[in-house]
């Protein structure tokens, strides 16, 4: 089965992480801190703060705003269930606002329409690697007074108007499970301009203590630290970035075949009738963690179909509303979003990964080709 989407680990970054695995310190030691250099330099931005996941990245971004409880924060129902379900484990409320089609990003109109007095912060999802219309986010956020955090875990190595995603938001938010850009196996990070935002990520990720073990050690280092907040063992290990660094090193790499192979399915599939491509607007440049085509019709068959062929295709994603957990606790009607009921009935993710040859692309265009001669 081709999958949608895998790592792809060389003997480089094998060597690198049993170095580490060979040293005095395999969690919270200088690994870590090389890796959130690398990350700052490869993003532009002045802070990294690295976690164990995406989602631990998303529960302390959004933790680290310090706002009351039952505060409401606007973000887009089409994404994976991490991104809504930080917002509750801060005991805050989630409020989805509907996506555009073409981008299947939140669509700003969708989230001024969602604004209420309780409202204290935006998530946006940069859905596939396509980034969001951040403008327009930042000009809501700066008229109503709202924080700002960036679910780039799509969206690493993609650009806005120029810049690289990193910096726009208050914070932004990236993960490196094994079918992202880069991979530490699992693995997150949280990046910042802003120096509070920093001190407090650092201290959460690590139960809210203020002084990491590695400022307590050695011989004229005493043994006092407090802890200020309540935070969580959020910590990656040093030998998961050693992996990130080497990873990251071939970063550019990667997105440039990921972008090769989202042009050949472009221009391969073009032409067949029933499927309507992705499409990317101007001054962005997609990172291509996804690439989704939508359907005209029975989706799901075409679905069993492919992966009858081996063709590992998947659905990203189903809407956050629709899980029984929020449907219990929210009880929202799908009828409310459109847009994403739309999208949702008709997508299909294929296969996209650096390690895909061509003669994979061609094999997932002739399983869709067969299928159309079959209509
Ligand atoms: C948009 C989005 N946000 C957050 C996450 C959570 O990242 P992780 O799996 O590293 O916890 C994912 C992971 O798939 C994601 O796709």
């Amino acid at each position: 089965m081709l999958p949608y989407g895998r790592q792809w680990i060389d003997e480089q970054d094998i060597a690198a992480v049993v170095e580490v695995l060979n040293s005095d310190w395999i969690t919270t030691g200088a690994k870590v801190d090389e890796f959130e250099k690398d990350l700052c330099t490869y993003l532009g931005t002045d802070h990294a703060v690295a976690v164990n996941s995406g989602t631990s990245a998303l529960d302390i971004a959004v933790q680290s705003l310090d706002i009351p409880p039952c505060s409401e924060i606007i973000t887009s129902p089409f994404t994976f269930v991490a991104t809504s379900n930080s917002i509750l484990y801060n005991n805050c409320k989630p409020v989805f606002a509907d996506i555009e089609g073409d981008t299947r990003n939140i669509n700003p109109e969708e989230i001024r329409k969602k604004i209420t007095e309780k409202t204290k912060a935006i998530i946006y999802v940069d859905y596939a690697g396509h980034p969001c219309e951040i403008k327009e986010m930042q000009e809501i956020a700066e008229e109503n007074d709202l924080f700002l955090i960036e679910d780039a875990c799509h969206a690493l190595g993609a650009e806005y108007h120029g810049r690289r995603i990193g910096s726009f938001a208050d914070m932004t938010v990236f993960s490196f499970h094994p079918v992202k850009h880069i991979t530490t196996g699992e693995g997150g990070a949280v990046t910042t301009n802003n120096d509070k935002f920093y001190e407090k990520l650092k201290m959460l990720r690590n139960h809210g203590i203020d002084k990491p073990a590695s400022d307590r050690h050695g011989s004229r280092r005493g043994w006092g630290y407090d802890m200020k907040y309540l935070g969580r063992n959020y910590r990656i290990t040093d030998f998961q970035c050693a992996l990130g660094i080497s990873q990251l090193k071939k970063l550019d790499d990667f997105i440039k075949t990921r972008r090769h192979i989202a042009r050949t399915y472009t221009e391969l599939l073009d032409t067949v009738d029933f499927i309507e491509l992705p499409h990317t607007r101007e001054n962005v440049k997609h990172a291509w963690h996804l690439y989704t085509i939508l359907l005209e019709e029975d989706r799901n068959n075409f679905f069993k179909s492919m992966r009858k062929r081996n063709v590992g295709v998947n659905i990203h994603y189903i809407p956050t509303y629709r899980f029984s957990y929020y449907q219990k606790h929210f009880n929202i009607n799908p009828k409310e979003f459109p847009i994403t009921e739309e999208v949702f009935n008709k997508i299909i993710t294929l296969p996209l990964f650096p390690k895909m040859t061509d003669s994979d692309i061609l094999a997932v265009v002739d399983a869709i080709n067969i299928l159309g001669d079959l209509r």
